[in-house]
């Protein structure tokens, strides 16, 4: 059985992972706006894979006998002045939530959870990537100035992503990422 405190910092990790998914799609819109469309298609993958972040803690907490309760969720941010603004606060979203997940292997080990720690082991890993992609963006933005070519061939590149999992609602989506 998980623990109050445990099931607790989930639910609110539950809320933060959305939020993330909410705070990307604003980005899709503002890509677009921007007629970024292949930055707006990474952005899409990811407002994918943020929801699928979230249903992994979501199945945990249920499959350890608690309750989800879902919170209200905050809108972070809805536009923004350049698309490197833009990447960089990406970049600074992550560290918040790598900061969040370390804070919950905290309490999973005050708490002698051994079946969150692997778990959780696999998001502490997982942002490794998050926030490399988020950061490798914005400084390849930088690296192309005023440049719109360059800008124009970052946005070709990123709209070459990948995703390949089904549905966020699908366990199996989870086995998917890498
Ligand atoms: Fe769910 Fe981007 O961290």
């Amino acid at each position: 059985m998980i623990s109050k405190k445990m099931f607790d910092s989930m639910n609110e990790q539950i809320k933060m992972e959305l939020e993330s998914s909410y705070l990307y799609l604003s980005m899709v819109a503002y890509f677009h706006s921007r007629n970024l469309d292949g930055m707006a298609h990474w952005m899409r993958c990811q407002v994918h894979e943020e929801t699928i972040h979230a249903m992994k803690f979501f199945d945990h907490v249920i499959s350890r006998g608690g309750e989800v309760v879902l919170l209200d969720l905050k809108q972070l941010k809805l536009t923004w002045k350049s698309p490197l603004e833009a990447w960089k606060g990406a970049y600074a979203h992550e560290q918040f939530i790598t900061a969040k997940i370390h804070n919950l292997i905290r309490i999973a080990r005050e708490e002698n959870d051994y079946t969150a720690e692997p778990m959780l082991a696999w998001f502490a890993n997982e942002q490794i990537e998050e926030e490399s992609n988020t950061d490798k963006a914005a400084r390849q933005i930088e690296m192309v100035g005023d440049s719109k070519q360059g800008l124009f061939m970052l946005d070709r590149e990123m709209g070459t992503r990948i995703f390949v999992a089904g549905s966020p609602f699908d366990p199996a989506a989870y086995n998917l990422l890498k």
